[in-house]
């Protein structure tokens, strides 16, 4: 992104006014290490173009650069950790296209220059699909999918979990993030940040990674190679 303002009307009606590079490094190198680290999740409510996914991007990529760019498989492995687990909603269709190209532009570059002129097809496809699933076009107070007009349809907005064991395998669990976001919480201690409470509705299982009750997938698919992911819809 050149500018930080690309009109009048779209920082009045959306508050569209984009960070600098220099404010992006700053605030991440307040969560140095997460940034580093290949697998950590990131979730931007209102990404714009991705100033920040890029540079959490850029960041990791580095780390997957200095482990594996001398094992291909390895690096695509990590790359695609790297990638699954970057996540945005953005309100104006526009950003978010240009998010997802942005991100996919990153890798591919990287990929370029690692694989020296070699590439898997099948790896870039994979990534276009996950970035397509992680960067959604949505209402980030509402938590439903807008439409191409930026009005909200009756969706909930649904991310992907990817998670990759086995080699190239790769799960994928989807969650409705309304669900997550009420569920973030010590279940039947404290009461959730949205001030609903614990909702009956929704299913509960207990995360040992987050320590925390979160609610059930709303969908599972069964394992495959991260190189077919796209098999998935
Ligand atoms: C201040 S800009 C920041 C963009 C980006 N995070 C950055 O720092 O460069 C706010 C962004 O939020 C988007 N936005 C506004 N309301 C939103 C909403 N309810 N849900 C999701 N995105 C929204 C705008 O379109 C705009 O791209």
């Amino acid at each position: 992104m050149a500018g930080q303002v690309k009109s009048r009307e779209r920082v009045q009606e959306h508050g569209e006014v984009f960070t600098n590079e220099r404010e992006v490094n700053a605030m991440l190198d307040m969560v140095k290490q997460e940034t580093e680290r290949i697998d950590s999740r990131f979730l931007e409510p209102a990404c714009g173009d991705g100033n920040f996914l890029s540079e959490v991007l850029r960041r990791k990529l580095d780390v997957v650069d200095s482990r594996y760019r001398r094992s291909l498989p390895e690096w695509e492995r990590y790359a695609f950790i790297a990638v699954g687990s970057i996540y945005g909603v953005e309100l104006l269709r526009d950003n978010t296209i240009t998010c997802r190209k942005r991100l996919y532009g990153i890798v591919g570059s990287r990929y370029a220059r690692v694989s020296k002129g070699s590439q898997n097809q099948a790896f870039l496809d994979a990534i276009a699909f996950v970035l397509e699933r992680n960067i959604l076009n949505g209402n980030a107070l509402s938590l439903k999918a807008v439409d191409a007009a930026g009005n909200d349809t009756d969706e909930p907005i649904i991310f992907s979990e990817w998670s990759v064991v086995l080699g190239d395998k790769v799960k994928r669990r989807d969650f409705r993030l309304d669900e997550m976001l009420e569920g973030n919480v010590d279940k039947g201690q404290t009461r959730s940040l949205f001030g609903a409470g614990n909702n009956p509705a929704v299913d509960w299982e207990y995360d040992e990674e987050t320590k925390s009750f979160i609610p059930k997938p709303i969908r599972e698919y069964p394992l495959v190679s991260f190189y077919e992911v796209q098999s998935y819809e």
